[in-house]
């Protein structure tokens, strides 16, 4: 019989990307689909759907009956109703996009090609709630995992240049219009930029970005022409929750039995929707570039290892390359040499909606499936 998979947050920007994968990968054949709502409740559900309607997303009778949950609603909805929905004793499996429940002792953070062995064990023992990482982490992992596994890393120092897409969807529109109004301010003097002086626009462009007008209800400030080094809310020692997720989540899905110190700086840039990340890496002993190289690129058949010059960097190892594909570019790969051989420099750009986060929610799924 066919798993009853009730979806939640299916129409967001990961619920949608979500959808977009399980379409592709026909993997809605193996299952029965029944979508909630929270909103519109009775409306029509997705055709392929086994139920007709829209399902109330917080009847907790409803969701009792299904084998799996998948929410991608956000965390609110999670804090509301997951332990609601425990405590009536459902022991279906719970899989979701927000943070809520990652650090908890019953959940497991997936990303299977990285941590298939720690998902497998935690089902042997029963373990009934998968919950995506965060996107930077997700990414860091797709990416370097092969360092991770062959035991490597003493260290990793990172930056991020995160895309507006981690922070939401409406975030995205207000990046544009940041763009748009910016555009719009010196328009004219871009169609005859002989007459018009560089520093006449750059200062029309100063001004405009301090207008009260500028679109940043969102972002609270300029992203566009802009950096915010500043991700989620403060935490402790100075970090901010995003730095702070990245060495506890990691640690967490390796399952790692001695913490690998993991620290550095979480920043937004006017990009879409690829993060990319600059890692300087402490190896644990010296070894060969190729050794290097070998061991990042065979890990798992979504790494692109770009040849460090400049026309393969700029064409390939950018978050426009990778946009909605599944590729994990790693590249300018080399060892610092006036600093040790053993320190290693990688920058990588990863998707942030695929692997960053629909696509492990996807593959978990079809593992918990096919048990
Ligand atoms: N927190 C991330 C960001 C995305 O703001 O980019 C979610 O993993």
């Amino acid at each position: 019989m066919k798993k009853k998979v009730g979806f939640i947050g299916w129409r967001g920007m990961v619920g949608s990307v979500l959808m977009d994968r399980m379409k592709r990968e026909k993997d809605f054949n193996n299952i029965d689909s029944i979508f909630f709502s929270t909103s519109q409740i009775g409306l029509k559900s997705p055709n392929f759907s086994s139920v007709n309607t829209l399902q109330d997303a917080y009847d907790i009778d409803i969701l009792r009956s299904m084998d799996v949950i998948v929410s991608c609603q956000g965390g609110e909805y999670t804090s509301k109703v997951y332990y609601k929905l425990r405590d009536t004793a459902w022991n279906g499996y719970w899989i979701d996009a927000a943070s809520t429940l990652r650090m908890i002792n019953e959940s497991v953070i997936v990303l299977d090609p990285i941590n298939l062995h720690v998902i497998n064990s935690a089902l042997e023992n029963n373990v009934k709630t998968f919950v995506g990482g965060n996107c930077t982490v997700s990414l860091m992992l797709m990416a370097i995992g092969g360092l991770f596994s062959h035991n490597l890393i003493k260290w990793i120092l990172f930056s991020t240049y995160q895309a507006a897409s981690g922070a939401g969807s409406k975030h995205i529109i207000e990046l544009l219009q940041q763009m748009g109004y910016l555009y719009n301010s010196i328009s004219i003097d871009l169609k005859n930029p002989i007459s018009s002086s560089i520093l006449d626009i750059e200062r029309k462009i100063s001004f405009s970005i301090k207008d009260n007008s500028f679109p940043k209800k969102n972002f609270l400030a300029p992203l566009a022409g802009n950096v915010l080094p500043w991700i989620d809310l403060e935490s402790d020692n100075f970090q901010t929750k995003e730095e702070w997720k990245v060495q506890a989540e990691a640690n967490k899905i390796l399952n790692t039995n001695n913490i690998i110190p993991i620290d550095g700086t979480c920043v937004r840039v006017g990009t879409i929707r690829c993060h990319s990340q600059s890692f300087v890496i402490k190896l644990k002993k010296d070894i060969s570039y190729d050794s290097i190289i070998h061991i990042i690129k065979n890990n798992n058949p979504w790494v692109r290892i770009i040849p460090n010059d400049y026309q393969s960097t700029i064409n390939f190892l950018t978050p426009i390359a990778i946009s909605g594909t599944l590729d994990i570019a790693v590249g300018r790969i080399r060892q610092l040499t006036h600093l040790g051989s053993e320190f290693l420099s990688v920058f990588t750009v990863g998707d942030q909606l695929l692997w960053g986060a629909a696509e492990p929610l996807r593959r978990v799924l079809k593992i918990l499936i096919n048990r």
